[in-house]
């Protein structure tokens, strides 16, 4: 029963705080975390006794993501979504650090997050929106017959395809690009292009980008000794 009341009355005093006016606050951080990988969202209080903290999903019934008081996690009410992916520097929870460590990011993790933090003294609020990024990791180019084929895959955000002659062709090239989102939310792209017969050497160059990276895949070739030679080249993007 003691732990029953307990879970209500900081449930309660959260929900009190969302509407007190004289909260603190202080504009949303921005967070690019990579796909899979692990990320963490900061958060920052004036330390003091009785420290209560909730990391919420501002999302339909905002979500308990990770909760924390009585000087121990309290995951009994978090999101199935988060379940074992979330963990609080706990060693520096004393010193007024509430950042959540994220485990495992995936699309579904993008959007805003309330860090509110508690204690005798003061009660915060402070934002943070998560990006979520996967950026172009290779480009594969290949040739059968006469067209080259260029692919890659799972990218975030959406990217782009496109392609580059040289010697400049007199006519443009009869190219398709397909773009896919697999069952993870990410993006494959592959395009196709009709290569011109000619004695000359060309070098038949792809890249595939988005906002965060691009990433080139080049081939060589000539005709009449059927030689292919390859390069990859990769920009970064700030
Ligand atoms: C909290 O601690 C973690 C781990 O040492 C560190 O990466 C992070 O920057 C700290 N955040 C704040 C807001 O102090
Ligand atoms: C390439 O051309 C050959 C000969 O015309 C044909 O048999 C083969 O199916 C073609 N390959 C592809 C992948 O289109
Ligand atoms: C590929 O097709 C697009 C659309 O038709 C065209 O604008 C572009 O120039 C073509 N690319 C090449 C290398 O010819």
């Amino acid at each position: 029963l003691a732990v029953i009341i307990n879970i209500c009355l900081v449930r309660l005093a959260y929900r009190c705080v969302l509407f007190l006016p004289d909260a603190v606050q202080s504009p949303d951080t921005q967070v690019g975390c990579v796909f899979g990988g692990s990320c963490v969202l900061p958060c920052h209080f004036q330390p003091n006794s009785d420290t209560i903290l909730h990391w919420v999903r501002m999302k339909g019934n905002n979500d308990q993501v990770h909760s924390y008081y009585d000087e121990l996690d309290q995951l009994g009410h978090q999101d199935p979504l988060y379940k074992g992916r979330t963990s609080l520097f706990h060693d520096q929870i004393s010193g007024g650090n509430a950042s959540l460590r994220l485990a495992r990011v995936n699309l579904q993790d993008q959007g805003r997050y309330l860090c509110y933090a508690s204690t005798s003294e003061y009660n915060q609020e402070t934002f943070v929106t998560l990006i979520v990024r996967a950026a172009v990791s290779r480009v594969d180019i290949v040739l059968v017959n006469n067209t080259v084929t260029c692919k890659s895959g799972g990218i975030f955000p959406r990217p782009q395809l496109t392609w580059s002659v040289s010697p400049h062709p007199a006519t443009v090239l009869q190219n398709t690009t397909e773009v896919h989102e697999d069952d993870q939310g990410l993006y494959d792209i592959s395009g196709v292009l009709t290569t011109v017969y000619s004695d000359t050497e060309s070098t038949y160059c792809c890249s595939v980008q988005n906002e965060d990276c691009a990433r080139k895949a080049r081939m060589r070739l000539h005709r009449k000794s059927l030689n292919i030679r390859m390069a990859a080249e990769v920009r970064s993007k700030e």
